[in-house]
């Protein structure tokens, strides 16, 4: 299959060369080339370009896309997109003034989660989050990180793996998944190290045997895991083969962004709850400082302090935490607009944070994130918008027209003909 967009208004994120990823000031950078085409070739970028100097291509689908932007397709890379029900009821008790962790003393949050999980089939489990799936394909993500963390025990966390793994098998979208044992302690353990035991003697052991989990991961806050079990079950996982990416510093400082660094994570998430110390930490390290305003903003809480982290000359990512506790949202488009409104990043800033540093942090900064030639085809094309400023600009939209993933057209709404 080859595509040929022609006449784009902008094509959004071009690079010569895969990076790294960008941070601090170079973040303010977002190249653009206008008046553009690109060539998509057996699932590759194969060529892009001024429209002046567009070579003569065979192509199976010619686009035009004239007043319209393209967008290297955005990669989510944190979400626990698998899960059995939502929690509105949990939402009202918001409302009404009860805070997130006096919600999961009381039975909610992740144990409600875990409870309705374990009472859910795998076939179940994986309908709906196939219908999660195709929800983000229309929001514009190409790749997605997918967690476990709902089941607590070993049988219910495998389902949850498993299932992850089919949406990437049955859908386009390309995944990578983490084990996240370590979310709550269950109920029914009076020694939460007899918990503790069973992930690292029991549940790693098997998730590394079916080759279920790229990463691994703890919620390292108070009430849930201390920085010494979180580094324990960090360096277990990797014993396994699975690298740290830790839920960190949600709600309070919780020493989780020292242990990522000591534990060499690549990436760290959240982050609502940092002081100088924690930025300095990550400082010359090769962890991704990942934000997720999406449960911020669900959660009332404060969001973390990005201006800062940038001027730290830190990188940053942004993804969805597409998750029914804190954040029942995978738009990645409005974390854009979080991003810019409620952390004054600029859209330059929020669009590298969504798409090579996201890559990042995956370890997929050479196969997406950019406009690049070998990289994967995942592209959308918009609307047709005045600036790609309008994008974060016009919150709550979907701007969105078209989104083409691995070389395929996925979404399509209707062009004018060439
Ligand atoms: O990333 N913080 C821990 N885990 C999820 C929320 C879990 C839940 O409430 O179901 C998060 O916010
Ligand atoms: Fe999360």
């Amino acid at each position: 299959m080859e595509i040929l967009i022609q006449n784009i208004k902008g094509l959004v994120q071009v690079r010569n060369t895969s990076l790294k990823w960008v941070a601090g000031e170079s973040m303010a950078d977002l190249p653009v080339i206008e008046n553009a085409f690109l060539y998509l070739k057996d699932g590759k970028i194969a060529d892009f370009g001024y429209m002046d100097n567009m070579p003569a291509v065979d192509a199976d689908e010619v686009i035009n896309a004239s007043g319209r932007f393209v967008f290297p397709s955005f990669v989510d890379s944190h979400t626990h997109l698998v899960f059995a029900a939502s929690r509105e009821e949990e939402f009202v008790y918001k409302i009404k003034g009860m805070s997130y962790a006096e919600i999961a003393a009381k039975g909610g949050g992740i144990l409600n989660s875990a409870k309705r999980l374990q009472q859910t089939t795998e076939d179940e489990l994986f309908e709906s989050a196939m219908i999660r799936a195709q929800e983000i394909i229309r929001f514009g993500t190409g790749v997605v990180e997918i967690k476990s963390g709902y089941g607590l025990t070993t049988r219910d966390e495998i389902k949850m793996l498993r299932v992850a793994k089919r949406v990437g098998e049955s859908s386009p979208l390309r995944v990578k998944t983490t084990f996240l044992g370590a979310h709550a302690i269950p109920k029914d353990y009076t020694d939460r190290n007899d918990y503790i035991k069973l992930i690292k003697e029991e549940m790693i052991p098997a998730i590394a045997e079916e080759g279920l989990a790229d990463y691994i991961d703890a919620f390292c806050e108070k009430g849930f895991f201390t920085p010494e079990e979180t580094e324990d079950i960090m360096e277990h996982g990797k014993k396994y083969g699975m690298k740290p990416k830790i839920h960190a510093n949600q709600l309070h400082i919780s020493g989780g962004v020292q242990v990522g660094v000591k534990t060499g994570a690549v990436s760290v998430d959240h982050l609502e709850a940092m002081g100088e110390e924690e930025i300095k930490a990550l400082q010359q390290t090769d962890v991704m400082p990942t934000l997720l305003p999406g449960a911020a903003f669900f959660l009332g809480t404060s969001y973390p302090p990005a201006r800062d982290m940038l001027n730290a000359g830190l990188p940053l990512a942004l993804a969805t935490d597409y998750n029914p506790g804190s954040a029942p949202c995978g738009n990645m488009p409005l974390m854009l607009s979080l991003a810019c409104i409620k952390m004054k990043m600029t859209p330059e800033e929020a669009i590298n944070a969504a798409t090579i540093n996201t890559a990042y942090a995956l370890e997929l900064q050479n196969e997406y994130g950019s406009i690049t030639k070998g990289k994967v085809a995942n592209v959308f094309i918009t609307n047709e918008i005045p600036s790609y400023a309008y994008m974060p600009y016009a919150f709550g939209s979907n701007l969105i027209h078209t989104t083409i993933l691995n070389g395929e057209i996925i979404n399509k709404g209707l062009f004018d003909a060439v």
